[in-house]
């Protein structure tokens, strides 16, 4: 039983990840500053789901990453960490990208500076993205990361070029994990799959990149957190792996599902395709396999139905009587 510090823990991998943590008996200290990034009202509900799960053995920090005496106080007596803390979102990120480097760049820093013991694992939350325009599908760890096509990846990339800083000077087993486009129950309200079901349940025009053809390997969270309790237990020097489901789905045959499984179809929205997004995300988990004994276990079409079983109970629990 370890003491576990989740930073970004009231956010939907985070609490995810947290919710695991709790049920298999760890203590869990989450921090997260509730970015209104999207609605915080999802990650104060996130955050009373984990305080049933935990009871005492949950705590929560209000804090930002930024804040280095806040980042101190949380690493007291702490046996590992989990950094998933950051401003998520390819597209934003172009729009903003300088509170991108300062959260997910020199919040990383600020959050490894704070660690005292050279022996504290430590598990960076990284990204498909970092692959940019650089790598041919299935992307593989060795791939060259160094062409990023948006502010995110770039800050996702130095994020793992800090870890690898910092193991070299102070020896804690560091482990990066690029996850693929996640998904499940409690997603981000902006990432594809719940922003589209979102508009075929409301009858709202759904924008439509491309010719639909654009693909993304996308990963269920129960998969993903297993692959992070995976890098937590089994930490040792430095290590990269994708976390990815290695099978692809086109954005045609994604909206088409949402459509069968909510029951009505879907207006769609014709337009370009968006500057940032690459066409198509792919992992090669032979790592993780050999040296996690990781794998997506979560068919897609399976995960799809879980996420939309949630997201109709949730509609239906927030219709206007
Ligand atoms: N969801 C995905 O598909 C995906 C894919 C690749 C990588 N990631 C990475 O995984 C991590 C979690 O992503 P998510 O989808 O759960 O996003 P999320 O936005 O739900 O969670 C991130 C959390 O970090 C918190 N946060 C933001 N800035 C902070 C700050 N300055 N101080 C403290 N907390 C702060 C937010 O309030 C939020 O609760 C992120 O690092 C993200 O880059 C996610």
């Amino acid at each position: 039983m370890a003491r576990i510090l989740v930073t970004g823990g009231a956010g939907f991998i985070g609490s995810h990840l947290s919710e695991r943590l709790l049920a298999r008996g760890d203590t869990v200290l989450a921090i997260d500053n509730l970015d209104p990034f999207y609605d915080p009202k999802r990650k104060r509900e996130n955050l009373e789901l984990l305080r049933k799960v935990g009871g005492a053995r949950f705590g929560f920090a209000e804090a930002d990453i930024r804040d280095a005496r806040a980042c101190r106080e949380a690493l007291r007596s702490i046996d590992g960490v989990v950094h998933l803390a950051a401003l998520a979102g390819v597209r934003p990120s172009i729009a903003d990208p300088v509170r991108y480097m300062d959260v997910n760049v020199t919040g990383t820093q600020i959050l490894l500076q704070q660690i005292d013991s050279a022996s504290i694992p430590f598990v960076f939350g990284s990204s498909s993205s970092v692959y940019g325009a650089s790598a041919k599908a299935p992307f593989v760890e060795g791939d060259v990361t160094d062409q990023p096509l948006s502010p995110y990846a770039a800050s996702k990339k130095a994020g793992e070029l800090l870890c690898f800083a910092r193991r070299h000077l102070r020896s804690n087993p560091i482990t990066c994990l690029r996850f693929f486009t996640v998904f499940g129950p409690r997603q981000r309200p902006e990432m594809a799959i719940h922003r589209f079901a979102h508009c075929i349940a409301h009858g709202q025009p759904l924008p439509f990149f491309g010719d639909g053809s654009s693909s993304r390997d996308y990963t269920y969270v129960a998969d993903i957190v297993d692959g992070v309790v995976r890098a937590l237990d089994r930490a040792r020097g430095f290590a990269v792996y994708n976390l990815g489901g290695s099978q692809t789905t086109s954005l045609k045959q994604l909206v088409a599902m949402l459509e069968q499984r909510i029951g009505r179809k879907a207006m769609l929205r014709r337009m370009p395709d968006q500057p940032g997004d690459v066409p198509i995300t792919c992992a090669d988990v032979g790592r993780a396999g050999r040296e996690l004994g990781w794998q997506a276990k979560t068919p897609f079409a399976e995960g799809l139905d879980r996420f939309c079983e949630w997201f109709l109970q949730r509609e239906a629990a927030e219709a206007p009587a």
